[in-house]
């Protein structure tokens, strides 16, 4: 969401205008408040100049200086013009083309989309009028973003109520996700290391911190995927919060965690460092030290890429990654084609910034037809919008 021109009408509900405009400013966008004379009785101009840190325009002129609010700028400054409260007045100049205040100046002037929350009273709400107005309003593309049920404030009971501001963001957050490169679609990610229990305290692991995953998880959420992330221990936090994250400890459970997700997803990027071994049995009590040398039996977990390699259906994506040390592009092209995968990401150990720990990585992507793209070292989040576009690339043809 970016810029935003949000209408308040003259509604007892433009008292929620001031959560409507701080939830918006909180996603992200930057909101300019229009308001009739008559919103401006309801809720004070400086608490919405002051919420949404921009001059409120209520007139078509300042009157101390004599110069007019330009409603066609406004208009074209807009990527989205939400009407919240749209009365039942305001719908009704809007689908007849009348302009007598900035505000329905500004919606006739307005090139972006446009939303519009009604609030009124039910019998209003119910008139073939307003019937008439709402659907000429949708006839030219308008969006309605519908009003509740409820306690209205005459004090009789039903539809007419406008949504709350939580339901209005997310509505609007959805309408902007569907023009995305990959809205619509689910995705797997995994991320971390994987620790496998030897004893209550004990555990073999890894030293993989979960950054890579995780930015390749925000990545795709920004690009409107529906994410789920499976997560080994980390401390790593998404940036995204419609990211769905399952966190699990070991391969095992990973392997669980993946095999009920997979088969609705449209693509799966496996970036968890997972391991290939975990021992043959767990101790149910503290292992004591006795002799010099203790030997522990380790058998092996299994290949959580190459079962789902195994079970892909047509048109599925898998990506996987090799991180390796030498002979690096015959062994990532032999998981490549072992695991049934549509690319994979090479990090080597040889290269300085790459790997594990760090804020950077330095990859190669190599893809069924063995096409290979050497990227630069970069951040971790740079290098997940390369691995990521790769994938929108191959789900979009
Ligand atoms: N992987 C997996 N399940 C495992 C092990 C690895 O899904 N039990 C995935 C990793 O997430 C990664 C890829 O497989 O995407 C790594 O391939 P792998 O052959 O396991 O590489 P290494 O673990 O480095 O093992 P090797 O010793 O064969 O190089």
């Amino acid at each position: 969401m970016k810029n935003i021109v949000l209408g308040v009408c003259g509604s007892i509900a433009a008292y929620k205008s001031a959560f409507l405009v701080r939830l918006l400013v909180k996603a992200g966008a930057n909101v300019k408040v229009v308001m009739t004379t008559d919103a401006a009785h309801f809720i004070t101009p400086l608490t919405l100049s002051t919420l949404s840190k921009n001059p409120v325009l209520v007139d078509y002129f300042k009157a101390d200086t004599g110069e007019w609010n330009n409603h066609v700028e406004l208009g074209l400054w807009a990527d989205m013009m939400i009407i919240a409260p749209a009365t039942a007045n305001t719908l009704a100049k809007m689908a007849n083309g009348l302009c007598d205040n900035l505000l329905s100046a500004v919606y006739l002037s307005a090139k972006c989309p446009v939303y519009f929350a009604p609030a009124m009273d039910l019998d209003m709400w119910l008139h073939p009028a307003t019937r008439q107005n709402v659907s000429r309003l949708q006839s030219f593309g308008n969006v309605m973003i519908s009003p509740g049920n409820g306690e209205l404030a005459s004090g009789l009971y039903g539809e007419g109520r406008m949504a709350e501001p939580e339901e209005i963001v997310t509505f609007l957050e959805n309408e902007s996700k569907k023009k995305l490169l990959l809205a619509g679609h689910k995705i797997l990610v995994t991320a971390g290391p994987t620790y496998e229990a030897i004893d209550p305290v004990r555990f073999i692991g890894n030293h993989s911190s979960g950054k890579m995953g995780f930015a390749i998880a925000d990545a795709l959420a920004l690009m409107g995927a529906d994410v789920t992330l499976v997560a080994g221990p980390t401390a790593q936090i998404s940036k995204q919060q419609s990211i769905t994250r399952v966190d699990v400890t070991s391969a095992a459970q990973m392997l669980e965690a993946c095999l009920s997700v997979y088969p609705g997803v449209t693509a799966c990027i496996m970036s968890a460092a997972v391991a290939d071994y975990t021992p043959a049995n767990v101790a149910s009590q503290k292992i004591k030290k006795q002799d010099d040398s203790f030997n522990i039996e380790l058998k092996k977990t299994t290949d959580i890429l190459k079962t789902l390699g195994e079970a892909k259906r047509e048109g599925q994506i898998l990506v996987g990654f090799a991180l390796e040390t030498n002979d690096e592009e015959m062994n990532a092209i032999t998981k490549l084609q072992k695991k049934n995968l549509d690319f994979i990401v090479l990090n080597s150990l040889n290269d300085a910034g790459a790997g594990f720990a760090g804020d950077t990585n330095k990859i190669t992507i190599i893809d069924r037809d063995l096409k290979k793209n050497t990227f630069d070292l970069k951040s971790k989040e740079a290098v997940a919008l390369d691995i990521c576009n790769k994938v929108a690339q191959l789900i979009n043809g």
